[in-house]
């Protein structure tokens, strides 16, 4: 499955990353960053980060969107993700990250028309800037995976908003409004994806991989904040990496198809709402949501992918 992965790098973006690195299924053809969890050039220097300690310096980073279309100021999350967006680890002065220029994306979407899908697990504004500049491209892209959003649970940003719902609603519903077909992972059920600090701990006494040392480093440090806000998981969602999980395991996923807004007012911005009545109104979109999966078989894939073939 080839991917072209929107992220903004930030602890859960770095193990999307490492995921489709790893995962024998998937070939990631660029990394489009935006701002979100840190600036856009935190988030672009820690993706060339990710891709060079893998010695995978042949997939392009592309950086995206500096702030959302609505030109709100853009709030950081240090405490979360770590000053610099990989939690404890800050890449060295020394490293020089070789940046391609946005409209590369086009190229890669182009030349892959027949068999590439994006997935978007940052802030959607990048997102929307692409269908905005190139339509008559982008239309044709087969489907769109969004990170994002919560479905009559509460939100993580706001009561009611996910963070990357939350962070530009504007461009979430310029993507759920062009896009061919839209598949969202939301809180429902990546709050769920949960990684324990001993299934971290297991990962590195398995693994041989370039990511041994950083995987349970920037886990735990998730799980540091996560002990405050959802206190006894022990561990962290893993929010973006289980949206590739699902891209690759649909059949073992609870998924219905509603048309999906998000709110942009005040009070209740970032808010996305489908209509989950028992009859509902029949879906104009092929919008797609997540509302259920098996954790054990998350978690034997999650940890299968991160140990690798040689452990
Ligand atoms: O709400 C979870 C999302 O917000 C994830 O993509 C995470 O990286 C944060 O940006
Ligand atoms: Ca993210």
């Amino acid at each position: 499955m080839k991917i072209l992965l929107f992220a903004d790098p930030g602890i859960d973006d770095s193990l999307a990353i490492i995921y489709a690195l790893l995962h024998p299924d998937i070939e990631l053809m660029g990394i489009v960053t935006g701002y979100g969890n840190v600036s856009v050039y935190d988030a672009t220097r820690n993706a060339a980060f990710l891709l060079a300690l893998a010695g995978r310096t042949d997939i392009p980073v592309m950086r995206g969107a500096s702030q959302p279309l609505s030109g709100t100021h853009t709030i950081f999350y240090p405490e979360i993700h770590g000053p610099e967006g990989l939690g404890p680890i800050i890449p060295p002065d020394s490293f020089k990250a070789d940046i391609s220029p946005f409209e590369l994306m086009f190229e890669i979407i182009e030349t892959n028309m027949e068999d590439i899908v994006i997935v978007d697990v940052g802030r959607q504004t990048s997102l929307a800037f692409a269908y905005n500049l190139r339509p008559e491209l982008m239309e044709q892209v087969k489907e769109v995976y969004l990170m994002g959003g919560a479905f009559m649970v509460p939100g993580n940003v706001t009561d009611v908003a996910e963070a990357n719902f939350w962070g530009d609603p504007i461009a979430v519903n310029v993507v759920l409004n062009k896009a061919k077909k839209v598949y969202i992972t939301p809180l429902n059920v990546t709050n769920r994806a949960i990684v324990t600090r001993d299934i971290a701990t297991y990962i590195f006494n398995q693994t041989r991989g370039p990511y041994k040392y950083l995987i349970p480093a920037v886990t735990n440090y998730y799980a540091a904040f996560y002990d405050e806000v959802m206190p006894g998981i022990d561990g962290s969602p893993v929010h973006d990496a289980f949206t590739l999980y699902f891209l690759l395991n649909k059949d073992k996923t609870y998924t219905i198809r509603r048309d999906v807004r998000v709110a942009i007012v005040d009070g209740n911005r970032g808010q996305s709402v489908a209509d989950l009545r028992m009859v509902y109104e029949e879906p104009k979109f092929e919008h797609y949501i997540v509302m259920d999966f098996d954790y054990n078989d998350f978690l034997a894939d999650f940890i299968r992918v991160n140990v690798g073939e040689e452990g």
